[in-house]
């Protein structure tokens, strides 16, 4: 490996590739990870941006080896010293933000002709008794937004079980885990008999869940209580590759997205204004919100927007609905279904007769955190024994 200073920051050459990867100096000494200025437990760094120095320069630099590895040796003019493993410099490279395109493409977008190749279908038993299931789920949730489990049985604690396996779940305005079945007390349309179109849940709040889970626990026999579904993200997909401009319109002109009621004797009243679908700032699509039952006739843009607005939902829901896995789909007793609130658009068909879910929200965060220590465990199990 050979080093050198150039343009503020330090380069590193391997010799066997000829490939250079460049450190910003002032980045390496905010990121020193000695343990004055990083925690030798988490690696949080202690080196406030008020105490940095900022135009520190190297007065010696290397790169050796010893039993941990190979590492890049600076001392600084303050005679600070630093030293930084040549594999923890690696997937610090700055890329242009190449990482976050891997995690887009990671999500793997789907059509009803491929669904039933893509639902991953996962036993209770082993989530709950094997972390390699558990992390397999988790994977799939992240890459298909979707996947199925079997045989939870009938227990009506098991939303939260699964839950805690997880992290622990998110709680909102109806309940820690909520029940979907008809009672006419509730102000939510979803607690009735009736169909349910395709909408993505809580777009009223800010935060709304990441992934739901809904358990079935009755289902009518005869026709009805079918679940329908829609992979959010290839609905923006086509609509960017179509209709370019309305989508722009979906994706910058604000919604008033709103909940006011009662459930279970508790009073709400949500409002959020948000465009149905959120972009990172790469331009990437990041979440939908979609409910017509909770947008609210309350519209606060231009005269102008409202008919640009139009015209670009009215495509946005015919290609959902042209492309939503219907009637095929149905949950049995003892199912949970799991899937990502921030992509797919679900609906259910109407019913007649007794029907019960019980339901419960994850956030994304939580399931996030748990694939990177599941993945860092198991690897760390395969490595021990291998
Ligand atoms: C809901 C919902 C689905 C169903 O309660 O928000 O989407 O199958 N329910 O009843
Ligand atoms: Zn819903």
């Amino acid at each position: 490996m050979e080093v050198s200073v150039e343009n503020s920051e330090i380069r590193l050459r391997s010799i066997a590739d000829g490939l250079c990867s460049a450190y910003p100096l002032v980045w390496l000494k905010n990121n020193c990870q000695c343990p004055e200025c990083a925690s030798n437990t988490s690696g949080a760094r202690k080196l406030v941006i008020r105490d940095l120095k900022f135009h520190s320069t190297p007065v010696d630099y290397r790169v050796s080896s010893n039993n941990e590895g190979d590492e890049l040796y600076v001392k600084w003019d303050d005679g600070h010293e630093s030293t930084y493993g040549l594999q923890w410099l690696s997937v610090r490279k700055f890329n242009g933000g190449q990482q976050h395109h891997l995690e887009h493409q990671r999500r793997v977008k789907w059509t009803a002709e491929t669904f039933s190749s893509i639902l991953r279908s996962f036993k209770y038993d082993d989530i709950i008794k094997r972390d390699d299931t558990l992390l397999t789920w988790l994977d799939s949730l992240a890459t298909y937004g979707i996947a199925i489990i079997k045989d939870c049985g009938l227990a009506e604690n098991r939303v939260k079980e699964l839950a805690e396996r997880v992290g622990f779940l998110k709680r909102t305005h109806y309940g820690e885990t909520f029940r979907v079945e008809v009672n006419t007390d509730a102000t939510n349309l979803a607690y009735r008999s009736s169909y349910l179109q395709l909408h993505t849940d809580l777009p009223y709040y800010e935060f709304a869940p990441g992934v739901i889970l809904l358990h079935c626990i009755v289902q009518p026999e005869n026709a009805g209580g079918e679940s329908e579904t829609v992979d959010g993200f290839y609905v923006c997909e086509l609509m960017k590759d179509k209709y370019p401009t309305q989508y722009k319109a979906l994706s910058t002109i604000p919604v008033m997205w709103t909940d006011r009621g009662h459930d279970n004797g508790y009073n709400f009243h949500c409002v959020h204004h948000s465009p149905i679908i959120r972009e990172d700032q790469q331009g990437m699509i990041k979440r939908i919100k979609f409910s017509e039952h909770q947008r609210d006739s309350k519209f606060p843009v231009t005269l102008n927007n409202v008919h640009i607005w139009y015209n670009a939902v009215e495509k946005f829901v015919k290609i959902a609905y042209d492309n939503q896995v219907m009637s095929s789909f149905k949950m049995k007793p003892g199912d949970i279904l799991t899937f990502d609130n921030h992509r797919l658009l679900h609906g259910r068909k109407g019913y007649e007769g007794s029907r019960l879910l019980i339901g419960g929200y994850l956030d994304w965060d939580i399931v996030n955190s748990r694939i990177r220590v599941l993945k860092s465990q198991l690897s760390d199990q395969i490595s021990t024994t291998s």
